[in-house]
C-alpha cells in the first residue's frame, strides 16, 4: 500500500518515573489538541491506551517482556531494560510511523500479566509515554520531539506520600523503602534519558521559603534545547538575555511566598538550552494572564490561550504552579511542531513521498 508522507504519524516521547505526572501531562496535551482521550472502544478494559481524534497515547509498560512473576523470579525491576522488549517497541513504533497498524501487547497493571494484544492504527500524533521512550537508540531516532519529566527526590517523595499514604493506605516506611529500592535502576536506566530530551520539566523544592520541606510550593524549570527543528523556545522579555522577574508588586499583588521567574541561556549535558524558571504559585487567574502576556513564542492561537487551558483544567494537579503552566506551554509547542511538520510536508515535492 502507498501511504503518502503528508499524513505520516508524528511521534512524541514522554519519559518519567511512574507517579511523576505523565498521565496528567497527557490529559493537558490531548486537551490542547481539542478533545479528551478515551480508552479504545470495545477492547480490553485494562488497556493502557488513550485515543482521541488527533492523538493516540500508548504506555510503554505494554512492552514489558517479563510479567510481574517473571520479574520477581529473575530479580529484575520494571525499570530494568531486561524486563522490556525494545526490538518489538522499535518495530511497532516504526510501523505506525510508516502508516501501518500493529497488534500491540497489553500489560495488565491489575493482574501483572501480559494480555492478548490490541490493534493500534496510525494516528496523526502518537505519544509513547513511560519509563524508556529514549533508552533505545533506534526508538529515539523515531521521535520527532521528546520530553523528560524530572521530578527531584524531595518532591517525588512528597507526591508519593500524598497519593500512597493518603489514598492507598501505605505506611511512610514502605513508601521510603519502595523509592529506595527503585533508585539504583532509576539512576542507571531512566534518569540518563534526560540528556536526549528536547524539553525537560524539572521540579524542585521552592527557594522562596527557607528550609522548606513541605514540598507544596515548587520551583519548576523548563529546559528547552536550542536548534531543534520546528521548535522555538519560549522566552521572557528578551530572547537570549538573562532575566530575573518578580511579577508581584505595584501592578499585581501575590500572597506569600510570592512568584519569581528567571530566564536565560545555559548548557545542559553539553547542549545549548534556554531555561525558563518559575518559583512559587498562582493564587488567582489575573496572576496567570499577567505572566502569560509577558512571555513570547508561546505558540498560542489567541491571546490568553495558556490561561484558558489552565482554567479549563483547574482541578488537575499542578494547576496553580509551574508544573501545570509549563506542561500546558509544552502542549502548545507540540501542536505548533505538528502543524509545522504537516505544512512542510504539504509544501514538499511529490517525488519526496516514499511508499
Ligand atoms: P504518572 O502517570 O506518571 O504515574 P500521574 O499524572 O498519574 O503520574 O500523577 C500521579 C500522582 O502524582 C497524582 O495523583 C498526584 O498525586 C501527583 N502529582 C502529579 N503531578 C503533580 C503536580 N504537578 N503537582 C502535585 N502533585 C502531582
Ligand atoms: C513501574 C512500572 C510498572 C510496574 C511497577 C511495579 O511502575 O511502570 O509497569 O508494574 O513498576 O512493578 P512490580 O514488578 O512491582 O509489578
Amino acid at each position: 500500500t502507498c501511504s503518502s508522507s503528508a499524513d505520516k504519524t508524528v511521534v512524541i516521547g514522554l519519559a518519567a518515573d511512574s507517579g511523576c505526572g505523565k498521565s496528567t501531562f497527557m490529559r493537558r496535551l490531548t486537551s490542547v489538541f481539542g478533545g479528551a482521550a478515551e480508552p479504545p472502544k470495545g477492547g480490553n478494559p485494562d488497556s493502557n491506551t488513550l485515543i482521541s481524534d488527533m492523538t493516540t497515547v500508548i504506555c510503554l509498560d505494554d512492552y514489558h517482556s517479563l510479567d510481574r512473576t517473571g520479574r520477581k523470579e529473575k530479580g529484575v525491576t520494571a525499570l530494568d531494560p531486561r524486563a522490556n522488549d525494545f526490538d518489538l517497541m522499535y518495530e511497532q513504533v516504526k510501523a505506525i510511523k510508516d502508516g501501518v497498524a500493529v497488534d500491540k501487547p497489553i500489560y495488565n497493571h491489575v493482574s501483572g500479566l501480559l494480555d492478548p494484544p490490541e490493534l493500534i492504527k496510525p494516528p496523526k500524533i502518537l505519544v509513547i509515554e513511560g519509563l524508556h521512550p529514549m533508552y533505545d537508540e533506534r526508538v529515539r531516532e523515531l521521535l520527532d520531539f521528546s520530553i523528560y519529566l524530572d521530578i527531584s527526590n524531595e518532591v517525588k517523595f512528597a507526591w508519593k506520600i500524598q497519593r500512597d499514604m493518603a489514598e492507598r493506605g501505605h505506611s511512610l516506611e514502605s513508601i521510603k523503602a519502595s523509592i529506595e529500592a527503585r533508585k539504583p535502576d532509576f539512576d542507571a536506566y531512566i534518569d540518563p534519558q534526560k540528556q536526549y530530551a528536547d524539553a525537560v520539566i524539572e521540579v524542585l523544592p521552592t527557594q522562596l521559603i527557607p528550609d522548606d520541606n513541605e514540598g507544596k510550593v515548587l520551583r519548576v524549570r523548563l529546559i528547552m534545547k536550542e536548534g531543534v527543528k520546528n521548535f522555538n523556545p519560549v522566552y521572557l522579555f528578551d530572547e537570549g538575555s538573562t532575566i530575573s522577574w518578580i511579577p508581584c508588586g505595584r501592578k499585581l499583588t501575590c500572597s506569600y511566598p510570592g512568584i519569581k521567574f528567571t530566564y536565560g541561556p545555559d548548557t545542559y549535558f553539553g547542549n545549548e538550552v534556554s531555561v525558563l524558571e518559575m518559583d512559587g504559585q498562582f493564587d488567582r487567574l489575573d496572576e496567570l494572564i499577567y505572566v502569560e502576556s509577558h512571555l513570547s513564542n508561546l505558540s498560542t492561537k489567541f491571546y490568553g490561550e495558556v490561561t484558558q487551558q489552565m482554567l479549563k483544567h483547574a482541578d488537575f494537579p499542578g494547576s496553580n504552579n509551574g508544573t501545570g503552566f509549563f506542561q500546558t506551554i509544552v502542549g502548545l509547542k507540540i501542536r505548533d511542531l505538528y502543524e509545522q511538520i504537516v505544512a512542510s510536508r504539504a509544501g514538499a515535492p511529490v517525488t519526496a513521498a516514499k511508499a
